[in-house]
């Protein structure tokens, strides 16, 4: 009998793993759960019984792929694959996904919440602002790119959008402003939210050249990665202009230091919350484990992210 694996450090909600274990089972598999490990042993030896594993941010490094020898295809319930060592996973033959779109507006849905957030003093009683007729920059227009112009617009912010992958005539479709340039969406915007992978090209590029163009009172929202952020750069970025702020859902490497320095002016996650709803872990959960089973039973590879 095939052996699933489900390992994730940041558990999903209990509703989303009874979804998976219903496709697993009924396909004829076996569930293993490995939750809240804290060792990267306890996923080598859990690893080492997997046909397929599921995982969120999960580190799957080749480490882990050499402990797994029956291992066939590892699906990252999510968006962002940056945590799978993609090249060791080709070596050894072993498939490696994503679920895109699957947690996006609930992703969405929290720049949101840390953006009224903020704009009302954290909710400390002080007076604060609106987000109504602000003018937001949308940096990559993917799934929860789309679904933050969305709600954007509800609260009648004035959208635009920069990617340079996407059409502009997809971002018009959506009611969204393209602009041309990166540069000219953050010249252009008070709020940008950040929706760029992390990879080789990304790392740390935002930072002082971007960040100096935003006006005095800019916010910078990420829901991103941590990693596509220059820290220092941010950081002086903020002492030179007293009101910019930086909401972010993955504590920056110097949290602590953004925190004391920037009062009212920071705020981070403790642990990374944009994907985790019962919605969105139901949803990517359940399309990784239907891949699973897709992909041995019909050999389809549709989201096959490496080579
Ligand atoms: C993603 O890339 O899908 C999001 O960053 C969510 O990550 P998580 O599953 O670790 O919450």
């Amino acid at each position: 009998m095939k052996k699933v694996l489900v390992a994730t450090e940041k558990p999903f909600a209990p509703v989303a793993v009874k979804g998976i274990r219903e496709v697993v089972e009924k396909a004829g598999y076996g569930l293993l759960l490995l939750e809240k490990y804290t060792a990267p042993e306890q996923l080598y030896e859990a690893a080492s019984q997997a046909d397929a594993m599921i995982v969120r941010s999960d580190l799957v490094t080749r480490e882990v792929l050499n402990a797994a020898p029956n291992l066939k295809i590892v699906v990252r319930a999510g968006a962002g694959y940056d945590n799978i060592d993609l090249a060791a996973a080709t070596e050894k033959g072993v498939v490696a996904m994503n679920t895109p779109g699957q947690n996006s507006n609930a992703v969405a849905e929290l720049a949101f919440g840390m953006m009224v957030f903020n704009a009302r003093a954290q909710f400390s009683g002080k007076a604060g602002t609106e987000l109504r007729g602000k003018k937001l920059g949308i940096h990559a227009f993917g799934y929860v790119g789309k679904y933050v112009a969305m709600i954007a617009k509800g609260f009648g912010m004035e959208v635009s959008a920069s990617d340079p992958f996407i059409p502009q005539e997809e971002i018009s479709a959506a009611g969204v402003k393209p602009v041309d340039s990166v540069e000219e969406l953050y010249r252009s915007c008070q709020y940008i939210s950040l929706h760029i992978p992390s990879n080789d090209k990304t790392k740390k590029s935002i930072g002082a050249a971007l960040l100096s163009l935003m006006p005095d009172n800019g916010v910078l929202v990420n829901t991103a990665r941590k990693e596509v952020i220059h820290e220092e750069e941010l950081m002086q970025i903020m002492e030179s202009k007293p009101k910019f702020q930086y909401l972010t859902d993955v504590a920056p490497e110097a949290a602590a230091l953004f925190q004391e320095k920037f009062p009212g002016r920071y705020f981070g996650t403790p642990k990374k919350m944009g994907a985790q709803t019962e919605e969105a872990n139901i949803n990517a959960g359940i399309a990784a484990a239907e891949q699973i089973r897709d992909f041995f039973e019909k050999g389809d590879v549709r989201f096959k992210v490496n080579k």
